[in-house]
């Protein structure tokens, strides 16, 4: 969590690093700050609590004139957000200055190390203690790129940081490790950014870095090594992606624009990897793995937040028609578990940054063991996708919003075709059905437009629970996980209680708290499962409860049990994830918005949980 942006040019350095912090700021915006070092030669820094907005209407420009600098935006770990705790940080004697996006975990021990040399400290962050300890080994050494080395050497956790040294003025020097971080080259300057997102107003030309890398850059040149001193070569790579996609194109909020964009994000998943006449399914990226993926005897899948709720799909596409076994972990419990890991298993890590600390620890985990690794990854080049034997990108584009939306739904799809690539190599469908399901799939940006251009229906649903204090979300089989990746994104963003459960299990406890006033949201498609969903929305009918009822189009019997109906298109059951979390999507953006609440960065949030 957290965002850093470094500047060094040709540019005046404070507007390029507002810019990128406000860019980044998905990642954290308790409070956000910067130094510049002016004309003058002087460090001029300026801190606070609250937006980079914020920040910006304090500042008179004017006054921080120069080519070098560096800023955050801060998710808080380690200290309340206050002024004080923002960054960057000094060291006492205000030679290193330091933004940082991470967890030094041993803090404690190198703060009572550095307190018996003399070290006192103003702040409550572990980041003001690296500071000091790259001041002390700068001391002992004179040397600002050997100080940071010495100092990262004997850290523990995680950082991406850009540090500043008050005796070599014209330098800055960047490194990471489980915090990502990568360098824009531009014509006459750099820019270090903790995502693309910051650098491509200037370039689309960087260098991304890998755990143990450090970058020093000057106006006029960079230099990579590792930690241990040793220099690397790297080519740069030239980002695909436009500055349009990370901008909001006249939508009021980043949340609504990807909502509505998942006709095309869809279509860029399956673009090129599906035959529509032969329903074949074929993932370039999976292919080195497909021998260990035929012959799992079990998959793993670990995710977090909404990507493991995709990973809940999952379990169900890959068992129903893959017939191998699956189980979906919380990554954050996955790895502190012991958990047993064969070599035969095929572990899928799902993160749509492919920054999640918890996801990426756990696949690590994972490797150890001697599993393959797969990740399913949206961010081109992120540490997930770095690190995993293969993987498959969804290709949803950049997305901003805090709550997941599009990713998700190519998640989902991304999965589904991994089920139609496997159950044609086990012969678990027949070819016939994976026709079928090929020409549906070829329906579904269509099936979502419409859903689109019915907005104005889920929004008026919206208007009359805005002020609802509790929901309920229920779905049977594979709408299960839909009823919690509802409820989930009303809670997110509305900060309205919501619950989603198995419909069947109500009755076992939680129907005890169905009253006149609560609404329930009943995920009813016309599957297997509906009648059985029909009695279910029945027992709290009749408790009073207020039926709000997700069905087909052409289900006409629904009228008959629900107070309220959000229409979705018919499709196949691998496919009908996709399209019935849509209006579930819309109704909490909906009562979102009509609250006045922050509804792309929601409080206490940030977009990319880089920390454990
Ligand atoms: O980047 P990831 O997909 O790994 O993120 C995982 C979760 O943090 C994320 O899905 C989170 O739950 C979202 N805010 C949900 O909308």
């Amino acid at each position: 969590m957290c965002g850093i942006v470094g500047y060094i040019g040709k540019r005046n350095a404070l507007p390029v690093i507002i810019d990128g912090l406000k860019r980044l700021e998905y990642r954290g915006y308790d409070s956000a700050g910067f130094t510049i070092l002016s004309d003058k030669g002087e460090y001029i820094t300026f801190k606070k609590a609250g937006r980079v907005t914020d920040l910006e209407e304090s500042i008179d420009f004017e006054k921080y004139i120069g080519n070098v600098g560096i800023g955050h935006t801060r998710w808080a770990t380690h200290g309340e957000p206050t002024d004080a705790n923002a960054h960057p940080h000094f060291c006492m004697e205000e030679k290193i200055i330091l933004v940082h996006n991470g967890i030094i975990e041993n803090y404690k021990a190198i703060k009572s190390k550095l307190e018996s040399e003399g070290y006192k400290f103003k702040t409550d962050t572990d980041t003001e203690i690296l500071a000091n300890l790259i001041n002390y080994n700068y001391k002992k050494t004179n040397d600002f790129v050997k100080a940071v080395q010495l100092s990262l050497g004997g850290v523990d956790g995680t950082y991406g940081i850009a540090c500043l040294c008050t005796d070599e003025k014209d330098k800055i020097i960047a490194a990471r490790k489980g915090s990502p971080l990568l360098l824009g080259v531009g014509d006459e300057e750099f820019i270090i950014a903790s995502d693309a997102a910051a650098v491509l107003s200037y370039t689309r030309n960087v260098i991304y870095l890998n755990d143990g890398e450090m970058a020093i850059v000057t106006k006029n040149s960079h230099t990579l090594k590792t930690i241990e001193d040793v220099e690397i070569i790297r080519d740069i790579q030239v980002l695909d992606m436009v500055l349009e996609q990370i901008e909001k194109g006249g939508y009021k909020h980043f949340m609504l624009k990807e909502i509505c964009e998942q006709p095309e994000s869809i279509q860029n998943t399956f673009r090129g990897r599906i035959n529509f006449e032969t329903g074949v399914a074929k993932l370039g990226g999976l292919e080195k793995v497909l021998p260990q993926m035929l012959n799992a005897k079990r998959y793993i899948i670990t995710a977090c937040g909404t990507a493991w709720h995709a990973g809940l799909i999952g379990e169900y596409m890959i068992e129903q028609y893959c017939r191998i076994p699956v189980e979906v972990e919380y990554a954050s419990e996955f790895r502190y578990r012991r958990p047993i890991i064969y070599k035969d298993d095929v572990v899928i890590g799902i993160s749509q940054s492919g920054e999640t600390a918890d996801t990426l620890e756990a696949l690590r985990e994972a490797k150890k063991y001697g599993a393959t690794t797969i990740g399913i990854v949206n961010v081109i080049g992120s540490t997930i996708a770095r690190e995993v034997d293969a993987g498959t990108y969804i290709h949803a584009g950049p997305e901003i919003g805090v709550a997941s939306t599009k990713a998700f739904t190519s998640q989902l799809m991304s999965l589904a075709l991994i089920t139609m690539m496997i159950a044609r190599e086990k012969n678990t469908l027949f070819s016939k059905t994976l026709r079928e399901m090929a020409q549906e799939l070829k329906q579904i940006p269509e099936k979502i437009k419409r859903m689109i251009d019915r907005k104005e229906d889920y929004k008026s649903v919206a208007e009359k629970f805005r002020k609802s204090k509790n929901f309920y979300y229920l779905g049977r089989g594979v709408n299960f996980p839909v009823a919690l990746e509802g409820a989930l994104k009303l809670k997110e963003i509305s900060y309205i209680h919501a619950e989603g459960y198995p419909a069947a299990e109500m009755k076992h406890g939680p129907i005890a708290l169905i009253d006149k006033k609560m609404p329930v949201v009943f995920i009813a498609p016309k599957d297997r499962t509906y009648d059985k969903i029909i009695s279910n929305i029945a027992e709290v009918k009749s408790r009073k409860g207020i039926i709000i009822a997700l069905a087909n189009e052409d289900d006409d019997n629904i009228k008959n049990y629900a107070d309220y109906i959000l229409r979705v298109p018919k499709t196949l059951g691998i496919f009908a994830p996709i399209l019935n979390i849509i209006p579930l999507q819309f109704l909490s953006y909906y009562i979102a918005a009509m609250n006045n609440r922050d509804v792309d960065r929601p409080r206490n949030l940030a977009k990319s949980v880089t920390v454990e």
